[in-house]
């Protein structure tokens, strides 16, 4: 379960002498075989346009002249160009002169091109791929030099991030995890203080994704509340610099967090609610408390499973529900790698975990229901369950002070429909959706930015007496953003809130959990922390 206990080292070693099981070596396309379309007749006249292929690098040379110049002979036979997305693997004979058994090149296309995105996509092919050799143990890696769109330190996070996403099993998985012991990361010069420290983050980042993928992963039937305030509990015994509270009262939840309330209502002697919060503090591990200490909320939808309550899920939309609790994982995860990096910023969690379910408690439409912040709400549909636990769970962290809150949920469909496979990023400040959009690139986790504009708190304003808000807005679409504009909603005047609706990016095609998101949020609170 989780990622193989993989050992990452640099190495200046030339590629050709460093011991391994099998080298992973990027490669591009030379200029000439880049062009998109057919040549023009002029063009094809050229003598180069014959000559397209793999761009020969230095590295490249040394390994093909310890291979008798076998290397560019198949690159040739098998007219591979180093074509995105394409790998060519090299069996080592016993008279080459390489000390590995294998190589494989990787193509990234277009050196020009070749994105953070590139890089996650082509690698993940090529430890798949390395996976499969016997007796696997050691995979060098050649690490290029800066590229006009990442810097090494970002690539050499994306390459630990891939190798432990290639070795990741489930908690519930029989079978045993990918061999792999160790990744060396080639460098021609020696690494950095900074590629050094790129290369821890990127472990504690990677574990950060494994917690949010077990969780996620887990079976439905396995995961209540208490599973999430088990291991914030967990984290806070492990960590001198977290304190945790679990308010697992019904009653409490019932008077100071009722709209809240109203979606665990079905279920409170099933698997009752969980309300977690849970505090880093940089001066719990000795750091010197600057008077300006930033403050940050982090705010995880924890839905447990979503039936859709009485208006419920049709067919099999009601399959992957199990994931609405992964806003939660992220936060919990989050608070890991926190405590683990010890950044100097004050970081609180806050989840309201419950799942939603039907029984004759349960929430009904057409109901008036009061919220932490005093607004009332009218209940227009039982599956907008999302934005009731939120609107709660804001309103509560903003208790705190923060100076921003941070908001992340399977919140919409319409987010899917919008962003697809993307996170779909939102906020009430400009500034503060620049920073998380950035953190957000800087490690490589798609995201695309909507706007929430005065008309979308409008349409969630509700007609009935006795109440503010309505939980489903009044048609033209606009999904996300209305249900965003609903979160807000718990935060007074003036505290900027940050949304990400996840709900399109939460789980592959294929239903595994893919933990978007938590990468972003520790990115966004190193770099507030400066
Ligand atoms: N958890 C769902 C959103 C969701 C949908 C997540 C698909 C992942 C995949 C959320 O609680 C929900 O049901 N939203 C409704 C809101 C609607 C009733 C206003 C939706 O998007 O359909
Ligand atoms: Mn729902
Ligand atoms: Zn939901």
């Amino acid at each position: 379960m989780g990622s193989a206990d993989i050992k990452f080292s640099f190495s200046t070693e030339l590629v050709v002498e460093r011991r391994a099981d099998i080298i992973l070596v990027p490669v591009t396309t030379a200029a000439s075989s880049r062009r998109r379309g057919r040549p023009t007749k002029k063009e094809a006249a050229k003598p180069e346009a014959k000559k397209a292929g793999l761009l020969m690098t230095p590295v490249l040379s040394q390994l093909d002249e310890a291979m008798g110049g076998a290397l560019r002979k198949i690159a040739r036979d098998e007219q591979f160009t180093g074509a995105k997305g394409k790998l060519l693997s090299l069996r080592v004979g016993d008279n080459d002169k390489v000390a590995a058994r294998k190589i494989i090149l990787v193509g990234m296309g277009d050196p020009a091109k070749v994105s953070l995105r590139t890089v996650q996509t082509t690698f993940t092919r090529a430890f798949g791929a390395a996976l499969e050799l016997n007796n696997l143990s050691t995979v060098s890696v050649v690490v290029p030099a800066e590229s006009p769109n990442h810097t090494m330190a970002q690539w050499v996070s994306m390459v630990v991030d891939v190798a432990h996403g290639a070795t990741y099993c489930t908690q519930e998985s029989l079978k045993p995890n990918p061999a792999l012991g160790r990744v060396v990361l080639l460098t021609e010069k020696l690494p950095s203080i900074n590629l050094r420290k790129a290369l821890n983050e990127a472990v504690v980042l990677a574990k950060a994704k494994n917690v949010v993928k077990d969780l996620v992963n887990k079976p439905a039937n396995l995961k209540k509340p208490e599973t999430l305030a088990a291991l914030a509990k967990d984290l806070a015994k492990t960590h001198k610099s977290l304190k945790v509270k679990i308010q697992d009262d019904a009653k409490w939840i019932e008077k100071e967090m009722p709209c809240f309330f109203e979606v665990a209502r079905g279920s409170v002697e099933s698997d009752p609610p969980r309300f977690i919060t849970l505090h880093y503090s940089p001066t719990a591990v000795g750091a010197k408390r600057r008077r300006n200490t930033k403050k940050i909320a982090l705010v995880g939808k924890g839905v447990m499973f979503d039936t859709g309550g009485y208006q419920i899920k049709p067919g099999n939309s009601m399959v992957t529900m199990k994931g609405d609790m992964t806003g939660s994982a992220c936060v919990l995860a989050t608070m890991q790698a926190i405590a683990e990096l010890a950044p100097n910023i004050e970081v609180s969690a806050y989840v309201a975990a419950t799942p939603n379910k039907i029984s004759a408690q349960a929430m009904i439409c057409d109901s008036v229901v009061s919220t932490t912040c005093g607004k009332k709400v009218e209940i227009r549909h039982t599956d907008a369950e999302g934005r009731l636990t939120l609107i709660d769970a804001v309103a509560m962290a903003c208790k705190d002070e923060p100076d921003a809150v941070l908001t992340i949920a399977t919140l919409t469909g319409a987010a899917s429909m919008a962003v697809g496979l993307s996170i779909a990023l939102m906020a009430n400040d400009q500034s503060l959706r620049d920073a998380v959009e950035k953190a957000a690139r800087w490690v490589g986790d798609p995201v695309q930015t909507l706007d929430i504009t005065d008309e979308d708190f409008d349409n969630i304003l509700s007609d009935m007496d006795g109440a503010d808000l309505r939980n489903t807005n009044k048609g033209d679409g606009r999904g996300s953003q209305t249900a965003g504009a609903f979160v807000m909603c718990g935060a007074p005047e003036g505290t900027p809130v940050v949304h990400l609706d996840i709900a399109g990016a939460d789980m592959t095609k294929d239903e595994k959990a893919t933990a978007i998101g938590v990468k972003t949020l520790i990115q966004w609170v190193l770099n507030e922390a400066g």
